[in-house]
């Protein structure tokens, strides 16, 4: 019977589906991809799972602003997510999707335990309440005017007020998990995060959590209250095991994979995964994952790249252009996992120039072509070696290549990893500048020196080619083709145990360039010219020169931003609300008669929430007049009007329609 393997449960978060995923979320999937791959490589059972946190607020209000249901639109995103994890070779076990029946139900199953042995009770939430704004304030929020509390917002007074809502008691555990953190220094990484957590928000006292909301319908209802859904904290977090089939008949996967090995999250979600997390599963009796760890984040200039800042950049032009395999090293190799980072264009290119094309890609064709030169491209035997100094400290550092790497790998040091490993392929060009193959090709005597010096760089890339699989999936299997090896065995990590197990006699064969040397210039002006949002077709890297014409002139834009010509295609215009009413059946609709002078426009806004008909009549807003028209419930709207968000501590929302100063006739132009 073949030995029982060790197992590996890695999670990335599951993402909003509120838009399209950029290189951020990419930037998490394919390190949780890169290290199944590494685990299972090195002999592991691993298991990887992904998917999308699909409900709350934020969901069901993009949702009506673009007239469709919310299960309808976070359907699109969600296919264009798999697709998108495809493109970038990510191989995931399993997607859950919040929205999944197996998901709701343990989520409802979960809530229900939690409140019959007493960790949730309902009470009543209490705040200063701002009707307009419908929106809970505390006391240290609010602002006082004349003795009058007032909202921070709005300005308008508060009022003390009650709503029923579920309570998780997080205080019962602060405890404990203090102590939890503190005597496992591993469980949250990197360590400045646990100090955070701790410091931050244990040691001076945890609140009773408030976790069921009334105000939204998109959610996990209570199956003992439907008047409630579940907060989305706790309905995403239960995403982990829900996956893995706990509490149903079928718990195969959750008994031999829980508890997880790694959740990897970025470091704005710690606090979810270090504090409320483990009361929840410590609440359940259940293990704790064994590490949280917190990377740092894809900077746009010094902001977080987000989908709601919209400073972002997408991965499909890039791998049209340069492949899956180059965007994968970067995004590892470029900052330390953990640390923030910046993504530009250059940047990227400048590495593919010099890590790829120059080291990787002319170490493994110059080492192709010497063979085929010089031994009628059949790899020598290790017969007759010939060695000199200049061998035994490559030989040695090659054959520790898998130790070092496998070391950085289990801290997830994923930069550092592959900085082991290109430091043997710098190692492997410089000792071909020293043997200089090409002089002791002139020399017959010389013949087996020769061979030594080429078998040595075959066997050196052949190392380097099993290692970086877990990295960049397509590439080593181009060099394996080059080098001749068809066999799997002289693929796998246990063929690394040993420098030299090469075959001899199998016959390589030049391939194409595996990375061709770029013009970084030309190829930052194709990149800018790039709809990041718009997958690219295949056929636009064969055609780069015609469109690097076209785009010249966009090409002093520097990414994220538009030019003025784009900005000239979008007609703002101060509309001023000649009436203002509800849709009927609708709780978020609001239809409004807009006046722009010389014609009259009518637009539905899915804000009822935030705004009362009444307080809209006779303002001035601003309208982006020139949205194509379409149908909302039946009614045509003709426009969209703009406003600001902002996403309070309790995680609702408050929102406010923009407005122009009253002296701007009806229609003023504005730009
Ligand atoms: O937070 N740099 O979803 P989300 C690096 N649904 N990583 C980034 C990034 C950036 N600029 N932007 C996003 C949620 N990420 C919740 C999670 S889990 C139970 C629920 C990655 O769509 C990073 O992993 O906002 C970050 O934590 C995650 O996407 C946030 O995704």
């Amino acid at each position: 019977m073949s030995e029982q393997k060790k197992t590996y449960y890695i999670t990335t978060p599951i993402y909003y589906p509120s838009g399209n995923m950029h290189i951020g979320h990419t930037y998490t999937t394919v390190a949780a991809d890169t290290m199944t791959r590494f685990k299972r490589l090195t002999g592991y059972d691993a298991y990887f799972l992904t998917g999308t946190d699909e409900h709350g607020q934020k969901i069901e209000r993009k949702a009506t602003e673009k007239g469709v249901t919310p299960q309808a639109y976070v359907d699109e995103i969600v296919a264009n997510t798999k697709e998108l994890w495809k493109l970038m070779e990510i191989e995931y076990d399993d997607f859950i999707r919040t929205t999944d029946e197996r998901h709701i139900k343990i989520v409802q199953k979960i809530f229900r335990k939690f409140y019959e042995q007493g960790d949730i009770y309902k009470s009543a939430y209490e705040g200063l309440y701002c009707t307009p704004c419908e929106s809970f304030w505390t006391p240290t929020q609010v602002v006082e005017k004349d003795g009058v509390k007032c909202c921070p917002d709005c300005g308008r007074p508060v009022e003390a007020m009650q709503e029923e809502s579920y309570f998780f008691r997080m205080s019962k555990y602060q405890d404990w998990l203090i102590d939890y953190i503190e005597t496992h220094p591993d469980f949250i990484q990197p360590p400045k995060r646990a100090n955070e957590m701790l410091n931050n928000f244990l040691r001076p006292g945890l609140q009773d959590l408030c976790v069921s909301r009334t105000s939204f319908k998109w959610g996990v209802p209570v199956d003992f209250d439907d008047k409630h859904v579940v907060y989305v904290w706790i309905d995403a977090l239960s995403n982990y095991i829900s996956a893995l089939g706990y509490l149903t008949d079928h718990d195969e996967l959750f008994r031999k994979y829980w508890p997880a090995d790694v959740h990897l999250v970025g470091k704005e979600i710690v606090r979810f995964h270090t504090i409320y997390w483990p009361i929840m599963l410590h609440a359940l009796g259940l293990p704790l994952p064994k590490q949280v760890f917190a990377h740092g984040w894809l900077l746009f200039g010094n902001d977080k790249m987000s989908k709601s800042k919209g400073n972002t950049v997408y991965p499909q032009p890039i791998v049209a252009r340069y492949g899956a395999d180059a965007l994968r090293y970067y995004l590892l190799r470029e900052m330390p996992f953990g640390a923030d980072g910046n993504y530009t264009n250059e940047a990227f290119l400048t590495r593919m120039n010099a890590d790829l094309a120059n080291d990787l890609g002319n170490l493994v064709s110059r080492t192709v072509a010497m063979i085929e030169k010089y031994f009628d491209g059949v790899i020598p035997a290790w017969t007759n070696v010939v060695d000199e100094a200049t061998d035994k400290p490559l030989w040695q550092d090659c054959a520790n290549l898998p130790k070092a790497v496998e070391e950085q790998m289990n801290k997830l040091q994923y930069s550092q990893a592959l900085a082991e490993i290109w430091k043997v392929i710098g190692e492997c060009n410089k000792y071909i500048d020293l043997t200089q193959p090409w002089v002791l090709g002139k020399d017959p005597e010389k013949k087996n020196r020769l061979a030594t010096v080429l078998l040595t760089l075959a066997e050196c890339v052949r190392f380097v080619a099993v290692l970086i699989r877990p990295f960049m999936p397509a590439t080593p299997d181009r060099i394996f083709r080059q080098l001749g090896i068809t066999d799997e065995k002289y693929k796998t990590w246990e063929s690394l145990a040993c420098f030299g197990s090469l075959p001899s006699g199998i016959k390589v064969c030049k391939g194409e360039a595996l990375f061709p040397r770029i013009d970084i210039k030309k190829e930052l002006e194709a990149l800018s010219g790039a709809d990041g949002k718009k997958e690219a077709k295949p056929e636009e890297k064969k055609e780069e020169k015609k469109p690097e014409k076209k785009e010249k002139k966009k090409a002093e834009i520097p990414e994220g931003c538009i030019g003025f010509a784009d900005f000239e295609k979008i007609k703002l215009r101060v509309a001023r609300v000649v009436a203002c009413e509800r849709v009927e059946k609708s709780e978020k609709l609001l239809k409004f008669r807009l006046s722009l002078g010389n014609e009259e426009r009518t637009v539905l806004s899915g804000i009822a929430k935030f705004h009362t008909p009444e307080e809209l009549v006779g303002k001035k807003l601003i309208l982006l007049a020139n949205l194509a028209p379409r149908k909302i419930m039946g009614i045509e709207s003709q426009g969209m009007l703009l406003s600001a968000v902002k996403v309070n501590d309790d995680g609702s929302e408050t929102l406010r329609l923009l407005t122009a100063d009253p002296i701007m006739p009806d229609g003023a132009e504005i730009g």
